[in-house]
């Protein structure tokens, strides 16, 4: 992999030298490790960024001109620099024998939607009141590379809280008069836009981690967020909002700006959040694209940075993006960062239309108040209450602003059709601006029976295209035509959940197919979590409602639910390693819903599949006692990368062994210890080998197999016994392709599990069956 990147790199570059005018770009010059250990000097910094100096100034030609373009300089773990430099310099430094890499400084993307409706994901996760303090997070840091932080946020009062981790070596920074201010349990607030610059010249920066987006504070709570009672968006899902590990400390690097987030951002973030010693970093963005630097370990900051970061003992979690239901849409499937999917909640919010015949219909809506239920509204056809002097008829049906005629409307249910241009929640705003009591929302042919649950300003509901026939046919045959929106409603384990989100991304992984991603799902859809108060909690500029909660959808919503998870399992176990914490979160994770059926994909309708879920649904409390995990100490992911291509040399900086060197036989990919079973090719056969280590009781553990389908699995032995704790037995799977025929190619999925009728140790098997 890293031969071909390096090729196409060049040959990129070889193809834009050519040009007669050479442009400057910015670009990330990546050296692995310092030579300075963790706890550097400032001569140790200075040394560093001296170093860099004289690197680029061989190249440029003086170092006067290597001070102007270099504009970061990473001194703390990540060995490296950020700058900007014409194509062919670039191309010349990857000749450089201490350069690992060098790639263009480039824009990724937050993992949200702005998909709307109702349902609370803090409620399903357990209760954590009573319960030792250890199980909260006590002492331990989390932190988001995102959008910032609203601080006076209730979600970050450091009421009860205990004193700062000694540990801690972060700060709050803020240059601006507003500025954040920060406590015991927002300890860090730093921001980073020097990248952000270089590619988006006009963008707003402010020298302050303060969060004028709302999508850092979100994820922030939900990793985190203390608890807050009553916490409600216009009165949907009431309750007590909590994070996952509601005593963690939390520290928010600011890399997100409206544009998006450069990766050499992204990089002196995980460079300073390293140093200042934080356990768990979580990251809801990504580079958007599958095959660029997603997946190319040696290109992507993400990768890169995390690798750094499980080297000191950090667990990293990210997004695994929304690209769904694409196959192969998976961002950030490096196997040392824990990859996150989306799926549902039980909760949702019915919403029905009455008419005035009794006829009632299903409908959504998330309307922030609802109207008096005592009478009935009459309804009236946008298309019939077009405004006076409005030149086009069809704005008025569609309810486009300014379009409708206020004394028609007045007091009025006005109907609008929905259309492909015009935001669902701008025509609730027409309405109300042309004094209607509410409105109701007629899907397309196109969206059908996909009606969605809108937060909008005044009472309205959405109903199906279907429905629309039966609202019509009633508002013709009825000489006065009336109607009324039930009020808004939480209800709590009708609906089926989990399932699989349709907007999550999918496996397999591009560059390693040998290990199964993403590795779990959590809650992602229409999560509520702390907001901005700075921006409405619909994104539009006419929406003048501020809420301190709001729902968000996305992979970026799922990815903080696991951090505040590893959080608490950190608390609860110091000593365990970032891959233990993972497999702890895998192998305690289901993979049926609350009506006890597989757990469904919504982009299908049919069973979801480990290429949607990874090893299944996150389970808190089990992931605190999984009886066994998967221990990956880091000269495993070292000789991992040697099968990619990686030289030995630069991954000896990963490793305390100095001697590290590459097995002389190649590693098999798929023999990483890891907590799933991925095999991307299989003709004949293959045996694939796992160490289990014993982190809880002394215990007898028996294998279960459920094989994939046309593949025979034996497990050798069928029996591990442990006798204390930390012991290590290992196992082999023997798998063989039984297939007939090539129609019967393709991956097929199944499990395996080991239990000491106690614990229960599940991992997916997905196995790319090809004939030979
Ligand atoms: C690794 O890099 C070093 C110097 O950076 C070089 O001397 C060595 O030959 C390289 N090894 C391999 C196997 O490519
Ligand atoms: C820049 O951001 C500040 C603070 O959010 C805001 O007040 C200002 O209007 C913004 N300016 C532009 C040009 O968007
Ligand atoms: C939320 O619930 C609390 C406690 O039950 C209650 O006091 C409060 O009025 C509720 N708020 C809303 C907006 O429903
Ligand atoms: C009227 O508006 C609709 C919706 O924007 C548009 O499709 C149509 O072309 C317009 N008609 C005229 C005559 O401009
Ligand atoms: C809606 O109205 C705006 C002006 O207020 C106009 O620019 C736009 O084209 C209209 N959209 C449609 C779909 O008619
Ligand atoms: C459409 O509506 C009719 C009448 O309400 C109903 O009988 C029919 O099943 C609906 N079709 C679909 C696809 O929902
Ligand atoms: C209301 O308007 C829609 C869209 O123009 C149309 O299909 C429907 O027949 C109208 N209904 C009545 C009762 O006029
Ligand atoms: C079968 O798989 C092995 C190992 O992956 C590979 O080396 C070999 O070329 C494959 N044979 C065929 C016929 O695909």
């Amino acid at each position: 992999m890293d031969g071909r990147s390096l090729t196409l790199l060049s040959f990129i570059l070889i193809v834009t030298i050519t040009q007669a005018f050479a442009q400057k770009k910015s670009y990330i010059v990546y050296l692995g490790h310092h030579p300075h250990g963790s706890d550097a000097t400032i001569e140790d910094h200075e040394r560093a960024k001296a170093s860099h100096y004289d690197l680029l100034a061989s190249y440029l030609g003086s170092e006067e001109q290597a001070r102007d373009a270099i504009f970061y300089s990473y001194t703390n773990h990540i060995n490296g620099f950020a700058a900007s430099m014409e194509e062919k310099e670039a191309e010349e430094l990857t000749k450089h024998p201490d350069v690992v890499s060098v790639f263009p400084n480039k824009i990724y993307k937050l993992h949200t939607t702005r998909s709307w409706s109702f349902m609370d994901m803090m409620n399903n996760m357990p209760s954590h009141r009573g319960s030792n303090k250890a199980n909260l997070g006590h002492n331990v840091i989390i932190a988001t590379l995102d959008t910032g932080v609203w601080p006076e946020s209730k979600s970050f009062s450091d009421e009860g809280m205990g004193p700062i981790p000694s540990k801690w070596r972060g700060s709050c920074e803020d240059n601006t008069k507003n500025k954040v201010h920060c406590n015991r349990k927002l300890i860090g607030a730093k921001y980073f836009y020097k990248g952000i610059l270089e590619l988006s010249p006009n963008e707003n920066v402010t020298d302050s981690a303060r969060d004028d987006l709302g999508h850092g504070t979100h994820t922030l709570s939900t990793a985190a967020g203390s608890f807050v009672p009553g916490a409600n968006f216009f009165g949907y899902a009431n309750g007590t909002a909590h994070g996952g590990a509601p005593d963690a400390h939390v520290a928010a690097y600011k890399v997100c700006w409206a544009a998006g987030c450069s990766n050499a951002d992204i990089l002196a973030a995980f460079d300073a959040a390293l140093h200042d010693n934080v356990d768990i970093l979580s990251l809801s963005l990504g580079s958007g694209a599958s095959f660029s630097g997603g997946t190319d370990f040696l290109n992507d900051p993400i990768a890169l940075g995390s690798l750094h970061a499980v080297s000191r003992g950090a667990t990293v979690v990210c997004s695994a993006g929304n690209g769904g239901p694409d196959d192969m849409s998976i961002n950030n499937a490096a196997p040392w960062i824990v990859t996150v999917a989306a799926s549902t909640i039980d909760r949702d919010y019915p919403s029905f239309l009455k008419l005035g015949n009794q006829h009632i219909i299903k409908a959504s809506s998330q309307e922030s108040e609802s109207l008096p239920q005592n009478k009935l509204y009459p309804f009236i056809n946008g298309s019939d209450a077009a405004a006076p002097g409005l030149v086009n008829v069809t704005e008025a049906k569609l309810c486009n602003t300014s379009s409708l005629d206020p004394e028609k409307v007045k007091g009025k249910i006005v109907v609008c059709m929905r259309d492909l241009e015009i935001a669902r929640l701008l025509k609730g705003m027409t309405v109300k601006d042309a004094g209607g009591a509410g409105m109701v929302l007629v899907n397309n042919e196109y969206w059908g029976d996909l009606i969605i649950a809108d937060p909008h300003v005044l009472p309205a509901t959405m109903i199906t295209y279907n429905d629309s026939f039966t609202l019509f046919s009633y508002m013709k045959d009825t000489k006065n035509p009336k109607g009324n929106i039930s009020p808004k409603d939480t209800r709590i384990g009708a609906q089926q959940a989990p399932a699989m989100a349709e907007f999550s991304s999918r496996g397999p992984s591009y560059v390693t197919p040998q290990i199964l991603k993403p590795d779990v799902t959590a809650p992602g859809v229409n999560i509520l979590a702390a907001f901005t108060e700075v921006v409405s909690p619909t994104g539009f500029d006419e929406d003048k409602r501020r809420t301190p909660y709001a729902f968000l959808s996305g992979t970026s919503m799922s990815c903080p639910h696991v951090s505040g998870v590893a959080g608490l399992l950190k608390a609860a176990h110091p000593d365990w390693s970032a891959a233990a914490i993972k497999s702890a979160i895998m192998t305690t994770a289901r993979t049926r819903d609350n009506k006890h059926m597989p757990m469904r994909d919504l982009a299908t309708g049919n069973e979801a599949t480990p290429f949607a879920y990874g090893n299944g649904h996150m389970r808190p409390t089990r992931a605190a006692e999984p009886g066994l995990v998967y221990d990956t100490i880091v000269e495993d992911y070292l000789k991992f990368l040697c099968t990619l291509g990686f030289n030995s040399t630069y991954l000896r900086g990963f490793t305390h062994d100095k001697h590290f060197d590459c097995p002389s036989k190649p590693m098999m990919l798929e023999n990483l210890n890891y907590p799933s079973i991925s095999v991307g090719a299989l003709n004949t056969t293959i045996v694939v080998t796992r160490t289990l280590k014993n982190v809880g009781p002394p215990g007898t553990y028996y294998v279960r197999v459920d094989a994939p389908p046309r593949v025979e699995v034996v497990v050798k032995p069928k029996v591990l016994v442990f006798s204390k704790v930390g012991e290590e037995k290992k196992y082999s799977v023997t798998m063989t392709s039984r297939i007939k025929e090539e129609s019967q190619e393709g991956y097929k999925f199944g499990r395996l599990m080991w239990t000491d009728g106690k614990h229960h140790v599940r991992s997916a098997i997905v196995v790319n069956v090809v004939s030979s």
